[in-house]
This record gives C-alpha cells, sequence and structure tokens, in this order.
C-alpha cells in the first residue's frame, strides 16, 4: 500500500506503540480488501463497548492499547454501552455488570473517545456532509451516514474504528470509492408504508435477499413530515443492516447520490425485487409501478416480515422502544401516544443522554414517567444485560431489535407499531 510520510512514520512507531498498533490493524485490513492507499478520515464511530459484547477480553484488550499511550487523533465517540449510567442501580442492573461496563467507558474516555454512547450521533449534531469519509461501526449509524448524509464509510468493526481515530485515516476500498457505491439491486415498492414499524419490515425483507449488496429503492412513498420521515430511513436502514449487512441504500428521488446521479446509481445488471403490502398481492399500490410479469422478479410482501418477527402468544415482560436511538421529536410523539395511561408492564425508551435532556427540559420525561414510562440513556434492548435480569417476552417496534433479540438476549419476541407496542405496555400483553 502506498504510504504518505505521515503514514509511515506512524507504521515505523515513530508516534507512540498504541498508534503502531493502530496503523497496523488498517494496514491488515487494506491489504485483505486491496486498498492502494489510505484515506482521511473526519470522525470514528466506536461500537464493541458494551460489556455483554467483548467482556473481559475486549476490556483488557482496551485497556493494553490505551496503557501504550494511544490517543485519538479525531472527534470520535462511543456506541452505547450495557447500562445507563444515571439509572442503572434504579432499574435493577447487575453491579458487577454495571462496574466492568464503567471500566470499559472509562478506557475508553481515556484515550480521547467521547461518551456519547449513542447510535444515532446525527440526532446530537454529530452529521457529517456529502461525499466526506468517516470511520463509523455501528451497522444502523453506518447505513444513515452512507445513504441519508451521502457520507463514505465502510461497516468498521470496534477496533478499525477505534484504529481509524488514533491514526485519522483508513485504508480506501469498499464503500470510500464510488464505483463501489452503485446499486446491485432495484426495489419496488408497490405497497404504502403506513408507519416506521413498515419501514423497518421493508428493511428486513431486503435485508434478507440483498445480502451484503446495495438497493435501490423506487416507488415508497414517503412521509412528509420530515421527522417521520426520518424515523422511517432510520428504521429501515437498521433492519436492512440486521436481517443483511446493508451498508448502504439509494432511495430514488431523495437519498443525496440517487438525486446527483438518476438512474446511472443502479447498475446495468441490477436485479429487481418488488414488495407488496400482503402475500397475495391484491393492494393496489399506492405507487406508478405495475406489477412487473417478469419470472426472474422476486414478489415478496411486508406480511411475511411481520410473521417471522412474531412469536407466538401474547405475554411481554417489557415493552422496548427506541432502535435506533429515539430523537427528541420521536419521544414527543411517544408521549403524546401514551397520554395519562397508566402503563401495566414496563416501557423502556432507549435514546442518548443529551436528548434525554432536552426532552427533560421540555417536560417529555416527566410525561412519561408518570404513565411508568423510562427513557433509558446510554444503552439499548440489545446490548444491556436483559437475559441476566430475568426479561424474556419482549415487545418492540424494531424490526432490527426483533432480529437480534431471540439471538442476542434468548428473547421471545412481539413486533409491532409504536402504537400496538404501547397498548400492550398499558394492557399488560400483546
Ligand atoms: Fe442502536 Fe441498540 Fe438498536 S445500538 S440500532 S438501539 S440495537
Amino acid at each position: 500500500m502506498e504510504l504518505n510520510e505521515k503514514e509511515q512514520a506512524l507504521l515505523e512507531g515513530k508516534h507512540g506503540r498504541g498508534l503502531k498498533k493502530a496503523m497496523e490493524i488498517l494496514m491488515a485490513l487494506g491489504r485483505i480488501y486491496g486498498a492502494k492507499d489510505m484515506v482521511a478520515v473526519t470522525s470514528a464511530q466506536i461500537a464493541g463497548v458494551s460489556y455483554k459484547n467483548i467482556g473481559d477480553p475486549g476490556l483488557e484488550f482496551l485497556t493494553d492499547w490505551a496503557n501504550q499511550d494511544a490517543r485519538v487523533h479525531i472527534p470520535a465517540f462511543m456506541n452505547p454501552a450495557g447500562i445507563d449510567r444515571q439509572l442503572w442501580r434504579q432499574l435493577g442492573f447487575p453491579e458487577a455488570f454495571a462496574q466492568k461496563q464503567i471500566e470499559i467507558i472509562e478506557v475508553l474516555k481515556r484515550m480521547g473517545v467521547r461518551a456519547t454512547l449513542t447510535c444515532t450521533p446525527y440526532h446530537i449534531g454529530i452529521v457529517p456532509q456529502k461525499g466526506e469519509h468517516i470511520a463509523w461501526s455501528e451497522s444502523s449509524a453506518v447505513s444513515y451516514a452512507n445513504s441519508v448524509l451521502g457520507a463514505r464509510t465502510n461497516r468498521e468493526g470496534g477496533p478499525s474504528a477505534l484504529a481509524a481515530a488514533l491514526c485519522g485515516r483508513t485504508p480506501r476500498f469498499g464503500l470510500h470509492l464510488r464505483e463501489n457505491r452503485l446499486a446491485t439491486h432495484r426495489v419496488l415498492v408497490k405497497c404504502k408504508l403506513e408507519s416506521s414499524a413498515d419501514f423497518g419490515l421493508l428493511g428486513y425483507l431486503v435485508g434478507k435477499k440483498v445480502g451484503n449488496g446495495i438497493p435501490f429503492f423506487q416507488g415508497i412513498d414517503l412521509p412528509e413530515n420530515e421527522s417521520e420521515r426520518t424515523t422511517g430511513l432510520k428504521a429501515l436502514g437498521a433492519a436492512m443492516a440486521a436481517s443483511g449487512a446493508i451498508a448502504l441504500y439509494h432511495i430514488e428521488n431523495l437519498t443525496p447520490e440517487a438525486v446527483a446521479y438518476g438512474e446511472r446509481i443502479v447498475k446495468p445488471n441490477a436485479t429487481t425485487i418488488e414488495i407488496t403490502s400482503s402475500d397475495n398481492a391484491n393492494k393496489p399500490s399506492s405507487t406508478n409501478y405495475p406489477i412487473t410479469k417478469s419470472p426472474n422478479n422476486l414478489v415478496m410482501s411486508l406480511d411475511e416480515a411481520r410473521t417471522a418477527l412474531n412469536h407466538e402468544g401474547n405475554q411481554i415482560d417489557l415493552v422496548t422502544l427506541g432502535c435506533p436511538h429515539a430523537s427528541l421529536d420521536e419521544l414527543k410523539e411517544i408521549a403524546k401516544i401514551i397520554g395519562n395511561h397508566r402503563l401495566k408492564k414496563p416501557l423502556w425508551i432507549a435514546s442518548s443522554a443529551i436528548v434525554r435532556e432536552q426532552a427533560r427540559a421540555s417536560g417529555i420525561i416527566e410525561i412519561i414517567e408518570k404513565t411508568g414510562g423510562r427513557v433509558l440513556a446510554d444503552t439499548c434492548m440489545v446490548v444491556a444485560p436483559l437475559e441476566e435480569m430475568g426479561i424474556k417476552y419482549i415487545a418492540t417496534n424494531s424490526a432490527k431489535a426483533a432480529t437480534y433479540l431471540p439471538a442476542h438476549q434468548a428473547a421471545i419476541v412481539h413486533f409491532g407499531t409504536t402504537e400496538q407496542c404501547i397498548q400492550a405496555a398499558i394492557e399488560g400483553h400483546f
């Protein structure tokens, strides 16, 4: 790989052992993926923060690295951890787990990583521009940054994002290169997406089919309200990254690269997928795209995804919203839906500490807490130790969470809209 003088010096250890190790990680990645050189990155989002995910080996690895005088050189911030730093005692999180988690956060802070502890950094003012090269690692954040913002990042692992933060660069391959950002699949959406849960169902289906390809969506009726649109796009990207490994999508006439390049963003040999609302596909399309008769086209329905994400029964221990982390507008909407009902089952809404403070200042937290609900910061239902806490039956409006919870928490999951989930918390069953 071609290195400039500074990169060579980093590799030779002239800036310390910690940065040498970081550069070695980046070099190894670059060699594997055939990068010709490095590209400067302007920010790094570091996943692999939860003690549930990285355990003692991860903590030791980070401590060892921090002890080699490794300090970040660009703005770097943390993905959610396994606890809410303010509420963990109140909510009954295990003490031993919490102490280990705090150690991980402290080590990363020592390296200069900001304890934002969120997967939606764009809700707290961290908004990369179109064409900006970054090194982010949480899959839904990666998807949002690439697709909606038009920034350029591969789906980094925790160590490679940290290495990029330390060196301020990453090997130039994959989605850093324009030619690798073309759509491999055309997805014709022939049904109306009524809620953010429907965006999640669409994402679940497309992720399953497209794997690590790049979909180009046509026919999506997007909400006019900007905040609802953002929530839908977040849900779509998060689900595609969970059921598949999609790190970038385009939407006709909406996402920056689709707007800039139009049809040229789609590869000539792209596969076509059609999405309908129900299995019999009889519902009239709200779009201008007629059902294609081609035998090569694959037709899938949102109902398939709904069935796949829902377990039988109606028992719930917990209702959880906020995957990806909720924005202030989402919290407002949730407060409006709950009204002054009294909840029979716990309702946890995941967000960032900054958004929670904004919500507190505008009286939303008080409204939610009066009903028995809680807004959690710094953590989420997938990376918190829910299984250890005896929580098994979980309702969620997130297709990403519904995809991960059975494997990560041995949970029995119910998936529904935000309204259905809140109703379940009010009634005590799904
Ligand atoms: Fe974020 Fe946790 Fe969901 S990290 S995207 S809330 S699984």
